[in-house]
């Protein structure tokens, strides 16, 4: 077992869990690639993360639809850049939140989903959407759970004068970022942060521990 306790940009952080994971399959153990369903709502750098080291045989999964909920973001373009379908849903247009989850539960099994990754995925999901995928969606978040949960984590962090912050890839549950924990990466808050600085430094993490918990599942 190998501690990794440095980035690839070699900023300093700290993973829970630790993990050496095998970067080959033998033949005989092959599995067929988890088949994934990401939710974004903004910009799609997790999603990217997602596709970009299953495009370099870092994980094996495919991203079999990305669901967004605002029109002409910036994922969108990503999606595009990796050929992966693109689905809006806009919750602008039905009223009630089992409505809207249940027109994503029906795109998420039109395209076989087995799992669910909300990368940056900004609305409050109901019962509906969590008996269609029971303990198979699972969320990132922009702070160590259970501090900072909600909107605007990084900013209550700063407001909060912590030291060390991060980020948690949880399953998610009713309560809004209160599932079980799968990882967590801790990121230093340096004297100058703005919610910009701070956010960017736990947005390596993020896409670090979101890539292992997805090969954690699928292991
Ligand atoms: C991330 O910080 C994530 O933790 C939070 O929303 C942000 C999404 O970023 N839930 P991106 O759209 O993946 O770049």
């Amino acid at each position: 077992m190998t501690a990794n306790l440095t980035s690839p940009d070699s900023s300093p952080s700290l993973i829970s869990p630790i993990i050496s994971r095998p970067q080959t399959v033998d033949s005989l153990g092959t599995t067929s690639p988890l088949k994934l369903g990401v939710m974004a709502s903004g910009s799609g750098s997790n999603f990217e993360a997602i596709a970009s080291a299953i495009a370099n045989g870092q994980l094996n999964a495919e991203i079999s639809v990305i669901i967004y909920n605002n029109p002409g973001i910036k994922a969108l373009a990503r999606a595009e850049k990796y050929g992966i379908p693109a689905v809006l849903h806009n919750h602008r247009h039905t009223k009630k939140r089992e409505d809207f989850d249940q027109q994503i539960v029906e795109t998420l099994r039109q395209y076989e989903v087995e799992w669910v990754v909300m990368a940056g995925w900004m609305r409050v999901v109901t019962q509906v959407l969590l008996d269609a995928f029971p303990n198979r969606i699972i969320n990132i978040h922009p702070s160590v759970l259970p501090s900072f949960k909600g909107v605007r984590a990084v900013e209550q962090a700063l407001e909060a004068g912590v030291k060390i912050t991060g980020c948690t890839v949880h399953v998610v549950s009713l309560d809004v970022d209160s599932g079980p924990i799968l990882f967590q990466a801790a990121v230093p808050v340096l004297p100058d942060d703005t919610p910009e600085t701070l956010h960017a430094r736990i947005q390596v993490q993020e896409h670090r521990i979101l890539v292992e918990a997805i090969a954690l599942i699928n292991c």
